[in-house]
């Protein structure tokens, strides 16, 4: 049998279980200011809800998605993100009656069939947000500054990100502008890669993410859509700049920047972070204001982020920023010998019944290496049961760090622990 993760996959062992604990509880907390509220929709989806919602001719569909038949037949997608998931539980549920606004988030593994590289997998962790029912600027511009905060929050330093935005118009003025990309497509095709010289007829607008470099070259002359923006999209794109310029945080504007996945509508934003190499797009988003009518619903205007986990850790690696991880234990009881195993047992359990990480040996080893094991687990004290000082219903306390140690009576033991590790 082949006992390795299958290709593009990574068993989250515990020191980055530990990270993904500390990046996704960074989030719950910050959201939660911000008024979202978690939902968690199935790992799997009827597959129609990412052909319609994403998008056929995007990458993600028609390249990349984990698609299987149920033994009903019905067909099904591991899901490649989370907007559509979320877009389709709040049709089914009215988590948006008229009128109202429904403020979402959600982690978990997302599944995409993508050559794997760094920062780039098939199973990979994503932390969202999605804002159901608000239309006006001040949503964009919050849902921008969130995903900043929460990078800034979790260590990413602000000097190691670039946060890009770009207006992708909505369905006046970007079917046009559409049409004239195509034609600048058709009518250098033969510069073009030919992937790039297709997608005059499926997703012109993709080409602009090509990265062989001469496609870069030719797209670089390319018509720009902020010139072709109605009205009304040039006016609510200046609005979410005005709003980020008053709060003082810096973009750069990239007309370029069309993101990956079909349901966009005006604002798109992206944050990129050093030392990634290609694949530095830590977390993006944008608006979506036609998706819930894709799925036959009222016109809901959206919008949200999703930001990667690997690539997060990546960035906080590169920028040589630690993770603060708890120590396992805080206490570690020692016992002298196997006769007061019974006693560092109950020892260890009555910490932990007072909100202690108490930790003990099972595997009758000498002193010598319970007290290692006690530095490894990163604890601060030892309690050390001895037979005689158990005898007069004593027990030792250790600092493992200065090694100081002092003798207290059992009943006073806890609450002494609790006073020296500060709680
Ligand atoms: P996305 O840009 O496709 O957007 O993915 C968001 C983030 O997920 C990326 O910035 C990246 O950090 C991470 N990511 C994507 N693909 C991979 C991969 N193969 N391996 C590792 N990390 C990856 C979305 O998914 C949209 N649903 C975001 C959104 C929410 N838009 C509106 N609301």
């Amino acid at each position: 049998m082949n006992a390795r993760a299958p290709k593009g996959t990574a068993d989250m062992l515990p020191p980055v279980a530990r990270a993904w604990e500390r990046l996704t509880r960074v989030a719950s907390d910050l959201f939660a200011r911000y008024g979202y509220e978690p939902i968690y929709t199935p790992l799997f989806e009827h597959t129609e809800v990412f052909t319609r919602g994403i998008g056929e001719a995007t990458d993600i569909v028609s390249k990349e998605m984990y698609t299987f038949e149920d033994r009903a037949g019905r067909s099904l997608t591991l899901r490649p993100e989370g907007t559509a998931s979320v877009v389709r539980s709040a049709l089914e549920h009215t988590l948006v009656p008229q009128g109202s606004v429904a403020k979402l988030y959600y982690s978990g593994p997302m599944f995409r069939y993508e050559r794997p590289q760094k920062g780039r997998m098939r199973q990979f962790w994503q932390i969202g947000v999605e804002i159901l029912g608000a239309a006006e600027p001040s949503a964009d511009a919050e849902v921008i500054v969130l995903l900043v905060r929460y990078f800034e929050a979790v260590g990413v330093p602000a000097s190691r990100m670039r946060l890009l935005i770009n207006s992708m118009g909505d369905e006046k003025c970007r079917p046009v502008y559409r049409e004239k990309v195509a034609a600048y497509i058709r009518a250098h095709s033969e510069d073009l890669c030919d992937e790039c010289a297709r997608r005059a007829d499926t997703n012109p607008l993709r080409a602009f993410d090509c990265k062989v470099p001469r496609c870069v070259e030719v797209m670089a002359g390319a018509p720009l859509l902020r010139e072709e923006l109605c009205d009304e999209c040039a006016e609510h794109y200046a609005a979410v700049k005005a709003l980020l310029d008053a709060l003082g945080v810096e973009y750069v504007e990239e007309p370029k920047l069309v993101r990956g996945l079909d349901y966009y509508t005006r604002t798109v934003f992206e944050v990129q972070a050093e030392g990634l190499g290609s694949q530095n797009g830590i977390g993006g988003g944008g608006r979506y204001d036609r998706l819930m009518e894709e799925y036959d619903g009222p016109p809901t205007p959206g919008l949200g982020f999703a930001l990667g986990f690997e690539r997060t850790l990546l960035a906080l690696e590169s920028a040589g920023v630690e993770i603060p991880a708890p120590p396992i234990a805080e206490v570690y009881v020692a016992r002298v010998a196997e006769e007061v195993a019974g006693i560092a047992f109950t020892i260890t359990q009555a910490l932990r019944d007072a909100g202690i990480a108490a930790e003990m040996d099972h595997q009758g080893r000498s002193l010598k290496s319970q007290f290692k094991q006690a530095d490894r687990l990163g604890a601060h004290l030892a309690v050390v049961v001895g037979p005689d000082e158990a005898a007069e219903g004593e027990v030792t306390i250790r600092d493992m760090r200065t090694k100081e140690q002092v003798r207290v009576a059992l009943a006073d033991l806890v609450p002494e622990a609790a006073r020296r590790l500060g709680s």
